[in-house]
């Protein structure tokens, strides 16, 4: 078993042992990926204040979000195609954050269909929907994620189309992959991965084939959207898909204050600041950057989250600190999922919950309901720098 020390190691095994088309898939932004690469670059920024002389005994990670307690306010964000980054990779995953304590959120665009999830947990997850342009498909899906015993519904309000990741187009992106010359050439060295794949069913997306009618490529991610997601979304859409659920809700995908305002009056219990990890509007602010106003924003019972960029506690911290009442991670766990499967998603999480824990006792603050501005020490402009 390698030394893990952080989620940069599991990082490195990742990209050694899964096919150059899914890491990709998972390590890209779109267009110029300037969005993507800030999203972790500001992060870097953003400095922690150093106290002493606190006593750091009895100090702890734990919190709730949306009512529900977490072993730390950090939640498996939605990711397409986990189950081809490992064999079965969505039930791995959902399994180690139950073990772990906090939340796990299945995309609809999830290899293991809901059903597997919740045949493989012995508590309810999260379900993440895309705004699309098919009532039918919602109403079926949001029935089979009541019967699976979903307790909160992730609305991704940032993808009416997708935007273009040029990885993804230049590797022919499917799931299952196409056996073009190259993808058979970078599978030669992917070995480890290949014979895990051979041994499961679940290669295709479990949510979609066999459930929807018209796409023209049910392997094919750009087709999916292009032909499904709803260009003309608008906010009494979204308030009809949050009926049609009629239990908690998170929007995810917002970087404006008025968007903020607009969700939390449309009675979000939570939003997710987010740029959809600098894969949707290459240009747009890192989310930590629009942290801040978002969270001033928002107030009453909608609860402020944010993603993108988190590769450690530190991040966590920093994060919290500047108005986050928790976090999503994505990337963090599909590289821990894709060195090691289900260990490598634990390992993930005992990483950044110990780097969160002993950042917190070095920064004087045992809880994390103790973190605030004072944490941080933010360079001059880099809040109010852009108008
Ligand atoms: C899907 O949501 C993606 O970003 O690929």
């Amino acid at each position: 078993m390698p030394v893990i020390t952080c989620i940069e190691d599991l990082k490195r095994i990742y990209r050694r042992r899964v096919p150059k088309m899914f890491y990709d898939y998972a390590e890209t932004g779109s267009w110029t990926e300037q969005t993507f690469r800030e999203n972790s670059s500001d992060f870097a920024q953003i400095r922690l204040r150093q106290r002493i002389a606190v006593d750091m005994t009895g100090r702890g990670t734990r919190s709730a979000m949306i009512g529900q307690d977490v072993a730390m306010p950090v939640a498996l964000a939605p990711v397409g195609l986990t189950g081809m980054q490992s064999a079965d990779g969505e039930i791995k995953a959902a399994r180690a954050a139950e073990k772990f304590g906090v939340p796990f959120t299945l995309s609809t665009m999830s290899i293991c269909s809901i059903e597997d999830v919740a045949a493989h947990v012995t508590k309810p997850f999260w379900f993440q929907i895309y705004t699309l342009n098919d009532d039918d498909f919602n109403r079926r899906i949001l029935d089979r994620a009541r019967a699976a015993g979903c307790s909160a519904l992730v609305i991704t309000v940032d993808l009416q189309i997708l935007g273009q990741r040029h990885k993804d187009i230049k590797n022919g992106m499917s799931a299952p992959p196409k056996f073009t010359l190259p993808v058979l050439m970078d599978l030669a060295t992917k070995w480890g991965w290949g014979i895990e794949m051979l041994q499961t069913k679940r290669r295709f997306f479990g949510n979609i084939v066999g459930h929807v009618e018209g796409i023209s490529d049910p392997s094919s991610l750009s087709a999916w959207t292009a032909e499904k997601f709803d260009p003309a979304l608008n906010w009494d859409k979204i308030k009809k898909l949050m009926d049609m659920w009629g239990g908690k809700v998170i929007l995810k995908g917002i970087l404006d204050p008025e968007d903020a305002e607009k969700a939390a009056s449309a009675g979000a219990d939570a939003i997710v600041v987010s740029n959809h990890g600098g894969r949707q509007l290459d240009g747009a602010l890192s989310s930590i950057r629009m942290l801040p106003q978002i969270a001033a924003a928002v107030g009453g019972g909608t609860e402020v989250w944010m993603d993108g960029g988190i590769r450690s506690g530190q991040d966590v911290l920093k994060a919290l600190a500047l108005g986050a009442k928790g976090v999503m991670i994505g990337r963090a766990f599909v590289y821990g999922l894709g060195a090691m499967g289900e260990a490598g998603v634990t390992r993930a999480l005992e990483v950044i919950q110990k780097e969160l824990e002993t950042s917190m006792a070095l920064s004087g603050e045992t809880q994390v309901s103790g973190l605030g501005r004072h944490n941080v020490l933010v360079p001059n402009g880099f809040l109010d720098g852009y108008s």
